[in-house]
C-alpha cells in the first residue's frame, strides 16, 4: 500500500466545498488500488489573512513543501479587496507559486460530448476539441520588478529571461509529443521586446524536438482563432499573463469554468487546483460544480503521483456522471436528468470509481 501526502488547501468562497467533495472521491479511489492518502489542511488566501494576519502562512509553504502533492481550491473575495496588494488572498496564491517554483502551468481544455450545448460556441466549431494552454507561471508582468502604484502613475515591468523561457518552452514541446506533435507560441512580438526574444528563444528549443510543429501567433490574434477555430490547436504556449487571459478564454470553449482543472510543475512539489475562482456569490449554497477540482485531483494522481490506472478512473467516472445526465446547475440546461447539489455529484463520482 502507498502512502501519500496530501497537502489541502481549501480557501475561500466555495473553495472548501469543492475540495472536500475532490477528498471524497479520492478516499473512494483509493479502496480499489493501492494507495492512500494522508490530508494535512493548511490555510491562505482571504481566511489566512483573517486568521493569522497574512494571506500565506509560513507553515503553509513549509507544509506544502513536505507533501507529495497539493491540492488546492479557491480563493478571494470581495471582502478582502480593499487590502494593500501583498495581503490580498491572490498575493498569497503568487507567492506560493513562486515559493514552490512552480513554472509550468497545465490547464488542459477538452470538450465532452454531452456538454457540446452547454457552450455558447456553434456545437460544429467545439466538437472534437482537445487543447492544452501551457502558461509559465512564475515570471513575467506578474513578477517583474520595478513595479509601483502611485496617485497619478503607475508602473508594472514585464521580464523574461531566456533561461525561464527555455524551460518553459522545453516543457511544451514534451507535452507536445504525447499528444498532437503541434506548439502555438503566443506572444506579441510585433510589439514587445520581452516577445521578440520569446519568440527567438522558442524557435531555438524547437530544433531539439524535430518531431513537433512549431508555430507563433500574435496574442490579440490567438484571442479570435480560439473562438473561431480553436480546433486547430493542440498546445498553446504562452507567458503569464496571456496565459491567463486566454485560458479564461478557453475555458468557455467547454461550456462552464467550473469543468477544467490544472497542474502547476517545475518545482519539487506540483499544485493542482481548478482553474476556476472562488466564486463567493455562490458560496455556500452547496450548487457550486466540483467536477474541475475533481479532475484536477486526477491531474494530481496522474503527473505527481504516478498513480495513473486511479486517474483514469476518476475521469471515467466524470464521463458516466455527464452521460448520465447528473448536472450541477451551471449546466443544468444542456442533457440534465437531474440537477444535483455539490455533495451529490461528488458522491455520484465516488460510488463511481470505487466499483
Ligand atoms: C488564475 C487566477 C490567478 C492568476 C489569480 C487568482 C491571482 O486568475 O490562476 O488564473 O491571475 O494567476
Ligand atoms: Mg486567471
Amino acid at each position: 500500500m502507498k502512502k501519500y501526502k496530501i497537502a489541502v488547501i481549501k480557501g475561500d468562497g466555495i473553495g472548501p466545498e469543492i475540495v472536500d467533495e475532490a477528498i471524497k472521491v479520492l478516499d473512494a479511489v483509493s479502496v480499489n488500488t493501492d494507495c492512500e492518502f494522508v490530508y494535512k489542511e493548511y490555510l491562505m488566501g482571504g481566511i489566512a489573512y483573517d486568521i493569522t494576519g497574512d494571506p500565506l502562512p509560513e507553515e503553509t509553504v513549509e507544509g506544502c513543501k513536505n507533501a507529495d502533492a497539493v491540492l488546492f481550491g479557491a480563493i478571494g473575495g470581495e471582502k478582502w479587496d480593499n487590502l494593500p496588494r501583498d495581503k490580498r488572498p491572490e498575493s498569497g496564491l503568487l507567492r506560493l507559486r513562486k515559493a514552490l517554483a512552480l513554472y509550468a502551468n497545465f490547464r488542459p481544455v477538452k470538450v465532452y460530448d454531452e456538454l457540446l450545448d452547454a457552450s455558447t460556441l456553434k456545437s460544429e466549431v467545439i466538437e472534437g476539441v482537445d487543447l492544452l494552454v501551457m502558461r509559465e507561471l512564475t515570471g513575467g508582468i506578474y513578477f517583474g520588478q520595478p513595479r509601483e502604484k502611485g496617485n497619478e502613475s503607475a508602473f508594472n515591468t514585464m521580464v523574461y529571461t531566456k533561461d525561464e523561457i527555455i524551460r518553459i518552452a522545453k516543457m511544451a514541446f514534451e507535452a507536445a509529443q504525447k499528444r498532437r506533435q503541434k506548439v502555438c507560441s503566443v506572444d506579441k512580438a510585433n510589439v514587445l521586446e520581452v516577445s521578440q526574444l520569446w519568440r527567438e528563444t522558442v524557435e531555438e528549443v524547437a530544433t531539439g524536438y524535430p518531431d513537433v510543429t512549431l508555430s507563433h501567433m500574435y496574442v490579440d490574434n490567438a484571442a479570435m482563432q480560439l473562438v473561431r477555430d480553436p480546433k486547430q490547436f493542440d498546445v498553446i504556449l504562452t507567458g503569464n499573463i496571456f496565459g491567463d487571459i486566454l485560458s479564461d478564454e478557453a475555458s468557455m470553449i467547454s461550456g462552464s469554468i467550473g469543468l477544467l482543472p490544472s497542474a502547476s510543475v517545475g518545482g519539487v512539489v506540483g499544485l493542482y487546483e481548478p482553474i476556476h475562482g472562488s466564486a463567493p456569490d455562490i458560496a455556500g449554497q452547496g450548487i457550486a460544480n466540483p467536477i474541475a477540482t475533481i479532475a484536477s485531483a486526477s491531474m494530481m494522481l496522474r503527473f505527481a503521483l504516478a498513480e495513473e490506472k486511479a486517474a483514469d478512473k476518476i475521469d471515467k467516472a466524470i464521463d458516466q456522471l455527464l452521460k448520465e445526465g447528473y448536472r450541477t446547475k451551471d449546466i443544468s440546461s444542456y442533457g440534465a436528468n437531474e440537477v444535483c447539489s455539490t455533495t451529490e455529484v461528488g458522491s455520484i463520482i465516488a460510488d463511481y470509481v470505487s466499483k
